[in-house]
């Protein structure tokens, strides 16, 4: 983990949405009309202050996510990708992904047209009242609608779903997921729902207007996605994540989960790289977005300073993060950052975990829905 890492992502927050969805906690912002202009033009002046930190990268993937990027006009894609080949350059076959909220599909061709080649579209459930409660504006038609506008651009598709949600059965979980299943996409993010600090749903949670699942309904749930995904032929490569083939799976997400290099740039994006005399770093920009807009003009870069990370966190990010793959995690490099060989022993016995011949150790089945715990014993 100490060599540069061969891989490197690019990631674009933007900040806006049409309205805030009540379970969400991202770094987030009703547009309101606002111009779009400043925050382009900042995050555009961000990647070139990172390329002259970093040296020359080739970007192996972009991933324009938020907030609502697909708010922005196909122009305005072009605009930010453009700014980013300038800077480092786009890699061949580079993967660029653009969240999209199903309102937008009449925007989709557009983004496309300005070099998007995946569109993740946040459908997050199939059922009118869900996607009421969850204080979404389309339904589920014109989620459809949106998923079969997104596969006739001839990008790559995914969708995301929220499930664990409050008063959902087992029985109307199974029938989405057979739904999404049989829909033109290639890959499936299955959240179950987190009711974050903070959010109108905490506040509800609280007063006891909504009521979570139960710990073991949760996990029946989390069985049946695991079933139904691959009775359909797609694989769980992650945790929440599955895939039709390894193609389909997220090439960003490997970065991260894969402790490899990306920068962060957009109010309150967080990157991991190779800087040039100071080793890897963490980096977290400004959230607010006049702050942010303000600090690139002022210092051409989006955060205060960049953190040398030390070799227990590298150790634990990279630990935590390569648990949530199927495949696991090389624990050599992991082991050498700590200094000491990872206690996995015990809980091979008990089943949760298993090594390979590489060396590599990963989660089993058993363990799949205790990963934070293990991750957690294993650092003790
Ligand atoms: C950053 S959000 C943005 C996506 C896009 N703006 C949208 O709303 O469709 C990415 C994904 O995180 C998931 N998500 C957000 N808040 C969540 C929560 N509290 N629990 C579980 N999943 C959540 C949703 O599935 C969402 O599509
Ligand atoms: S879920 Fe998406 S649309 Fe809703 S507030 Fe969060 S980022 Fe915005």
């Amino acid at each position: 983990l100490s060599d540069v890492p061969p891989r490197f992502g690019v990631y674009v927050h933007w900040p806006y949405c049409a309205k805030i969805c009540p379970y969400c906690d991202f770094n987030v912002y009703r547009a309101r009309g606002r111009s779009a202009d400043p925050l382009l033009n900042a995050i555009a002046a961000d990647v070139a202050g990172h390329r002259a930190r970093l040296g020359p990268r080739k970007v192996d993937s972009v991933f324009l996510g938020g907030g609502t990027p697909s708010l922005l006009s196909g122009a305005e894609i072009a605009g930010l990708l453009d700014a980013i080949d300038r800077a480092f350059g786009l890699g061949e076959g580079v993967e660029i992904t653009l969240e999209a909220n199903p309102e937008d599909a009449g925007r989709l061709a557009d983004h496309v047209a300005a070099g998007v080649n995946r569109l993740s579209l946040g459908v997050q459930a199939l059922e009118d009242a869900a996607l009421r409660a969850l204080g979404r504006w389309h339904d589920a038609a014109a989620a459809i609608a949106a998923v079969e506008a997104a596969a006739h651009t001839g990008a790559r598709v995914s969708v995301d779903l929220i499930y664990a949600r409050a008063g959902q059965t087992l029985t109307q979980w199974q029938a989405e997921l057979a739904r999404v299943v049989g829909l033109p996409v290639e890959h499936l993010s299955l959240y179950q729902l987190t009711i974050e600090d903070g959010t109108a749903f905490a506040r509800a949670a609280a007063r006891g207007a909504l009521v979570p699942p139960t710990t073991a309904l949760a996990a029946d749930l989390f069985e049946s996605t695991v079933a139904a995904c691959a009775a359909a032929g797609f694989s769980a490569y992650e945790v929440s994540n599955f895939a039709r083939s390894a193609r389909a799976e997220s090439r960003h997400n490997r970065i991260y989960w894969e402790s490899q290099d990306w920068i962060g740039v957009g109010p309150g994006a967080h990157g991991r790289a190779t800087f040039v005399g100071a080793g890897r770093c963490a980096t977290e920009a400004a959230r607010l977005p006049d702050a942010y807009i303000a600090l690139v003009e002022g210092t051409g870069i989006g955060w205060p300073e960049a953190l040398p990370l030390a070799p227990r966190e590298a150790a634990e990010e990279a630990l935590m993060m390569g648990l949530r793959l199927v495949d696991g995690v090389n624990a050599a490099p992991i082991e050498a950052l700590l200094g000491a060989p990872l206690p996995i022993a015990p809980l091979v016995e008990a089943g949760l975990m298993a090594p390979d011949a590489r060396g590599w150790v990963r989660i089993t089945p058993a363990g799949r829905l205790l990963t934070d715990k293990i991750g957690a014993t294993l650092l003790a």
